[in-house]
């Protein structure tokens, strides 16, 4: 293979109108991901030696999102959407003085892998020297794809927009994926050929393998399988397309050691780190930036999102951990607990029906039932220091900013909003009152 120079072109300048949102089409999430990191997540494990973004104007949302995956990314606005050709040529500017292969990937074809994009490149730059390689696939239902038209040779002759095409090129079952891989020298001219006479009125990247062919330049394709290249135009598609993600990053994570009963059930986001031999029930929602260490046990229906676990501890049923917790190594996370912005050290215990917020926990604390830290006076939100082996009873109200001192109790039932010291009791509630015969007198008793 021909090892030549990468240039990266992404194409989001779409509003996905089918989407019927607010949003840019791009930024709707699959995996707790928006599609175009996806996209950029894979195109960068290419290592381009220049990327370039095409946005439209007021989507900064989108660079960012992209940022967030590629090193150096240009951005570039297309001031009015006139389609994809014409989204590309407002990338050649920032392609200036560029030699080698350009790649233009569409930003809603958020399953391509990083191995897809190089199945093209291989073609692109194997034996024949294609001026011009497209990527594509053969889904089960190609409505909506453009299709590859072939010459008697098998050679790539054209590409024909679905509402463009006759009878003849809707039965082809090859389809673009929306992937383009170009030598980067013949890109300006190949775009300048480009016209809008068709059923879009829009500039049509695609035409440019019949724009190549008329200037007598060989075309190929590669293809690789549908799972990657589905395109997202509706949000049925990004059902599906979250579905497709879904099974993936499930295979990867029992691949990687995770014991997962009931993989189906279980949502993982595309960033989920669960360590060997982690233990997931059935019905459990990862959020973005969710680790597991080894060993570790997430107990069904529980709901995690930025929080890290670690190695032996045990969370849930039934619970639900918000981003900035750290769960120490062997702690124990109870049943309806709700964890947000606090770490509980090495074996502490908040067994059952707590809300944690803003706290540190120290080592081997036990969190009674019910215990809440009052973290918000409605202006201010405060922190909760609770020591190592401390004991909060049941029922408890710890009003911030509190700190409860190493190996302190807290009694049940107290409403606390002075400092305990370590090794003392705070208790702070009305004392009982039991009035002798008290039933017996109650009027209308028998
Ligand atoms: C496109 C292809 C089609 C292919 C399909 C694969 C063209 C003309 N058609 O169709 O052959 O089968 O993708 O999914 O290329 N965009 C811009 N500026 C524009 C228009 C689009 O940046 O003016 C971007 C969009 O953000 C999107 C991508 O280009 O990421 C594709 O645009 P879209 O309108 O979705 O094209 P399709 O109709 O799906
Ligand atoms: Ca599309």
């Amino acid at each position: 293979m021909t090892k030549r120079n990468l240039a990266l072109v992404i194409l989001a300048a779409g509003e996905g109108t089918r989407m019927a949102s607010e949003r840019p089409k791009v930024m709707h999430a699959i995996a707790g991901r928006p599609m175009i990191g996806h996209v950029a997540a894979s195109a960068a494990a290419l290592d381009p030696e220049r990327t370039v973004l095409v946005i439209a104007p007021g989507m900064d949302a989108v660079a960012e999102a992209a940022a967030a995956h590629i090193g150096a990314l240009d951005v570039v606005v297309q001031k009015e959407r006139l389609g994809t050709g014409d989204a590309a040529r407002t990338a050649l500017a920032a392609l200036d003085g560029f030699e080698g292969d350009a790649l233009i990937v569409c930003g809603d074809v958020p399953l391509v892998t990083a191995a897809s994009l190089e199945r093209l490149l291989d073609v692109h730059r194997n034996g024949m020297a294609p001026a011009l390689t497209v990527l594509a696939m053969r889904p089960d239902d190609p409505a909506g794809y453009g299709r590859l038209v072939l010459d008697d040779n098998g050679a790539l002759k054209a590409v024909v927009e679905d509402r463009d095409g006759g009878p003849e090129e809707q039965v082809l079952g090859l389809c673009n994926s929306g992937i383009i891989a170009l030598q980067a020298a013949v890109l300006p001219d190949l775009l300048s050929d480009l016209n809008s006479e068709n059923a879009k009125g829009e500039y049509y990247l695609t035409d440019t393998v019949a724009a190549a062919r008329a200037r007598g330049l060989r075309c190929a394709f590669a293809e690789a399988p549908v799972e990657e290249l589905l395109g997202v135009n509706s949000r049925a598609d990004l059902a599906l397309a979250e579905a497709a993600m879904q099974d993936r990053l499930r295979g990867r994570a029992v691949d990687g050691g995770a014991a997962l009963a009931a993989p189906d059930t279980v949502f993982l986001s595309a960033d989920t780190d669960l360590a060997r031999d982690a233990v997931v029930e059935p019905y459990v929602v990862f959020g973005p930036g969710v680790s597991v260490g080894e060993g570790a046990v997430i107990r069904a229906f529980s709901h995690l999102e930025g929080a890290q676990i670690a190695a032996g501890a045990t969370v849930g049923p039934f619970a639900r951990l918000r981003p900035g917790t750290e769960v120490g190594p062997g702690v124990r996370v109870g049943n309806f607990v709700e964890i947000k912005n606090a770490r509980l050290g090495e074996g502490a215990k908040a067994n059952h029906l707590s809300y944690l917020g803003d706290a540190d926990i120290g080592a081997r604390a036990n969190i009674g039932a019910g215990t809440i830290t009052c973290n918000y006076d409605g202006v201010t939100k405060s922190h909760t220091e609770i020591g190592e082996d401390a004991f909060i009873g049941s029922n408890s109200a710890l009003i911030s900013p509190l700190t409860v001192g190493a190996r302190a109790f807290v009694g049940a039932g107290s409403a606390i909003n002075r400092d305990v010291p370590a090794d003392s009791l705070g208790i702070a509630r009305e004392r009982q009152t039991n009035v002798a015969n008290w039933a017996k007198r109650k009027p209308g008793r028998r």
